[in-house]
């Protein structure tokens, strides 16, 4: 999937605990939800929280008070399970202390692994997949009468599209709005098609709304989040025929037009783009307007066509490096990211060395770099060895970690002397004294507090950085629209 791309998008990311207000009167029941994997997971559990606290659940961020605890899963790799079975071996014991509380899973792990976690190891009473969250509340319902709750069926239309989330942080700057689920795609390596189901698009429209309704709250950036945001269409077969004659049809480059005419004070981002799909229509409409930021995320998995081929990405090394001509001539000075897998079956030191190449021809401003991970009902499960040892796969990793990161601090070094627009998103990590943000490449800058505030607009000159962040001063902050 390319979408565990929006970089919080790896697995290493940490579960982190939902948090709403309720819609609805309260039952009285505290809601616990914890998400792993990528930005959709965590979109995702901002839905499940819309749909519980409609039943009157409020949320809590602290599981020693919570009725019913829900954990989020990503199987994207082996290690995101293994750390997910952590977890839910402390929640166990927890049950055992306290033997009302209800223990669900839902995503990704649900399918693959339901049986082995309710039935066999019994670490969980609830599992309910990508596509099941409509359901929750009975699911939980069936587990106070003493039975194993359990939904994963897939929906060929299921898009969740007149939910509006529950937003984990109230009073945010930068939202992830989803606008396709799914993905047809079959990439070789991925278990995606398979947790996630068929791709399907949402209503434009009501992706429009939510938006607006965003920003009306103060929210000033959204992502448009997909597995592959350039297949979105909308009344459309995947052929290009129309649907129903009587109602428009939208595809991703019109979709982002809709979005970016909200106001040009809401920043318009999106992710995941897929080097196969992506037109020259969607640079075209990013090009057009100043609000569509100027970065993309490309995954390319590698620089060698016949790896690529086994990878069944559907693209060659030249048609990437055709892509790649695309944006630097319509987007002028985008920033391009990247995710690349090391060591996927088969793969020579020659083939290795083509990824090398071509990273040095890209030059990417950030990268998401992997070990391949074999995972369970894969095509290259069926057809492939996963032959590359251990220490092979962990070598390349390290040479191309270490080759991105003189790109990174490469590319930010270009940028010193720049005066960048910048969306101020609050207080930097390290200190109270600094603020931080973003520019239109999504480079992370930080710079001394002043008159302004969270989702103001400022001019930041940049007068230094590192390969990860950006420093500066605030020259002036802008008017608002
Ligand atoms: N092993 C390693 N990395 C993988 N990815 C997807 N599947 C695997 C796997 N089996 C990576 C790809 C994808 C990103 C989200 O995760 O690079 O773009
Ligand atoms: Fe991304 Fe390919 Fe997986 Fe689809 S199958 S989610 S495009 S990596």
């Amino acid at each position: 999937m390319d979408l565990g791309q929006n970089k919080v998008i790896d697995e290493g990311k940490q579960g982190e605990a939902t948090l709403i207000e309720g819609n609805a009167p309260s039952n009285g029941k505290k809601l616990y939800v914890e998400s792993y994997g990528c930005q959709m997971n965590f979109s995702d559990s901002e839905v499940v929280a819309s749909i519980m606290s409609n039943e009157g659940y409020t949320t809590t961020r602290n599981v020693d008070e919570a009725d019913v605890v829900l954990i989020n899963t990503c199987s994207i790799r082996e290690n995101a399970e293994t750390r997910v079975r952590n977890r839910l071996t402390e929640f166990k014991i927890k049950k055992e202390q306290n033997p009302d509380l209800v223990v669900g899973i839902l995503g990704c792990m649900a399918e693959r692994l339901k049986k082995a976690l309710l039935e066999e190891e019994k670490l969980v009473d609830l599992v309910a997949g990508p596509d099941a969250y409509r359901d929750l509340p009975n699911l939980v319902e069936e587990v106070g009468t003493g039975q194993k709750a359990v939904n994963v069926l897939l929906s060929r239309d299921e898009t969740y599209a007149d939910i509006s989330p529950v937003r984990l942080d109230q009073g945010g700057v930068a939202a992830f709005v989803t606008i396709t689920r799914g993905c047809d795609n079959m990439c070789s390596f991925c278990v995606v098609p398979f947790t996630r189901g068929r791709e399907r698009s949402r209503d434009p429209h009501t992706i429009v709304n939510e938006c607006k309704d965003l920003f009306a709250k103060g929210y000033r950036e959204v992502t448009l989040l997909g597995q592959n945001v350039d297949s979105y269409r909308w009344n459309m077969t995947s052929k290009g025929e129309i649907k129903d004659e009587t109602q428009a049809t939208t595809n991703f480059a019109e979709l982002m037009e809709m979005v970016a005419l909200i106001s040009p004070d809401l920043r318009v981002r999106f992710s995941t783009s897929h080097p196969k799909d992506m037109t020259d229509d969607v640079l075209e409409m990013m090009a057009k307007y100043e609000n569509i930021c100027n970065y993309i995320h490309l995954p390319v998995q590698s620089g060698n066509t016949a790896v690529l081929e086994r990878m069944n990405r559907s693209y060659t090394r030249e048609w990437y490096m055709d892509r790649i001509e695309a944006i630097r001539r319509i987007v002028p000075g985008c920033a391009i990211s990247t995710d690349i897998i090391t060591g996927f079956c088969g793969e020579t030191e020659e083939e290795h060395e083509e990824t090398k190449s071509l990273m040095d021809w890209v030059e990417y401003d950030y990268a998401y770099m992997f070990k391949y991970s074999e995972r369970p009902k894969t095509l290259a499960e069926r057809r492939f060895d996963d032959d590359v040892p251990e220490e092979v796969k962990g070598r390349r990793l390290t040479e191309i970690v270490d080759m991105q990161q003189a790109h990174s601090l490469k590319n930010n070094q270009k940028q010193i002397g720049n005066i960048d627009r910048v969306l101020v998103e609050g207080y930097s990590k390290r200190s109270q004294d600094d603020m931080c943000g973003r520019n239109s490449k999504n480079s992370m800058i930080v710079f001394p507090k002043g008159d302004f505030g969270k989702g103001d607009y400022v001019m930041v000159k940049i007068n230094d950085c590192t390969s990860a962040t950006l420093k500066g001063e605030v020259v002036s902050i802008c008017p608002k629209n």
